[in-house]
C-alpha cells in the first residue's frame, strides 16, 4: 500500500450544517486525521426532495470530496444515507460510510424496554430507514417514527433553544412522548443541535441517539481494518466548503463546534454539477 494513502484526510459531507455534529464525533475519536468537509447549503434541505434529486446531489457531493483526495467518504446526513449509500458504494472505490446502520445498532444496545422513537426528515422517515434498520437487526423491537422537518432551519438558524424552537418540538414531540419510548434516535444530523429542547420536551427517561457517535467509531473500526489510519502524531486539520455562505453560518459553526472555523471556502455549485 502507498504510504501516502494513509495521509489523505476523511471526507464528510451533509445537506448544510448539521454534518458539523459528526465531523466533532469524528475528531473527537481521530484527532490527528485530517477531514474535508462538504456542506451543500446553498441546496439544503435535503429532507423534503424526491429520492432522485437526493441520490443526485450526494452524487456530486461525494465527487467533490473525491477531487480532494479523501480516503473514506462519511455521508453525514441521513437522508443521503436512507437513499443514496447504494449507489455512493457502486460509483466510488473508498469505503462509505452512512448513519442508518450504526445508529440503528446503537439505538437497539441503548434500549431496555424495546420501544423505540425515531425522528428525522420527511425523507428519512417516509423511506422507514430506521424503521427497516433496527427490525433487520431485531425483528422483535417496536419502532415509532416521526419527521420533524423544521428542526432543520432552526438548527441551521441557530435557533437552539428559543421559545419557537420549545413549542415546535412540543408539538412534533407529543404522540412520541404518549408511547412510552425510552431510547430516541436523532435521525437527522442537524437534530444534536436541538439536543437540549429535544431532552427536556421528551423528558430525562428518553435516551437521544446521536448516530454521529456510533458513525465515528466505525470510521475508526474501517480505517484500522483497512490499515488507512494516519501516522501523524499533530492534530488534524479540518477544511470547510460550502456550496453558499449564509452571514450566520460561521457564528453557528464556531459555536457548535467550540472553536472558531479556520479555512471556510465556497464551492461554485457550477462547477459542482459540472463535476
Ligand atoms: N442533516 C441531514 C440529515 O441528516 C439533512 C437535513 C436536510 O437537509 O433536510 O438528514
Amino acid at each position: 500500500m502507498n504510504f501516502m494513502e494513509k495521509e489523505k484526510p476523511i471526507g464528510v459531507f451533509d445537506s448544510g450544517i448539521g454534518g458539523l455534529t459528526v465531523v466533532k464525533r469524528v475528531a473527537s475519536i481521530l484527532p490527528t486525521e485530517n477531514i474535508v468537509y462538504f456542506g451543500d447549503t446553498a441546496r439544503v434541505p435535503y429532507g423534503g426532495k424526491s429520492n432522485t434529486t437526493v441520490v443526485e446531489y450526494s452524487m456530486q457531493d461525494a465527487k467533490f470530496l473525491m477531487s480532494k483526495n479523501v480516503k473514506v467518504i462519511v455521508v453525514a446526513c441521513n437522508t443521503a444515507s436512507s437513499v443514496a449509500l447504494d449507489d455512493l458504494r457502486k460509483a466510488f472505490n473508498v469505503p462509505v460510510i452512512g448513519m442508518i446502520e450504526p445508529g440503528a445498532d446503537f439505538a437497539l444496545k441503548h434500549t431496555v424496554t424495546g420501544r423505540i422513537g425515531v425522528i428525522g426528515t420527511n425523507t428519512t422517515i417516509n423511506n422507514h430507514a430506521y424503521l427497516k434498520a433496527i427490525k433487520k437487526l431485531n425483528p422483535d423491537v417496536e419502532v415509532f417514527e416521526k419527521a420533524c422537518p423544521l428542526f432543520v432551519p432552526l438548527a441551521e438558524e441557530g435557533w437552539i433553544e428559543s421559545k419557537a424552537t420549545y413549542l415546535i418540538a412540543e408539538e412534533y414531540l407529543k404522540e412520541l412522548k404518549d408511547l412510552n419510548i425510552d431510547t430516541l434516535v436523532l435521525g437527522c444530523t442537524h437534530y444534536p443541535i436541538l439536543a437540549k429542547v429535544i431532552q427536556e420536551v421528551m423528558g430525562e427517561g428518553v435516551k437521544l441517539i446521536d448516530s454521529g457517535i456510533a458513525a465515528a467509531s466505525i470510521v475508526k473500526t474501517e480505517l484500522e481494518r483497512i490499515g488507512f489510519c494516519t501516522n501523524s502524531f499533530s492534530p488534524g486539520i479540518q477544511d470547510f466548503y460550502i456550496s453558499d455562505i449564509p452571514q450566520k453560518f460561521k457564528e453557528i459553526a464556531d459555536i457548535f463546534m467550540g472553536k472558531p472555523l479556520e479555512f471556510i471556502r465556497k464551492v461554485d455549485i457550477e462547477k459542482l454539477i459540472s463535476l
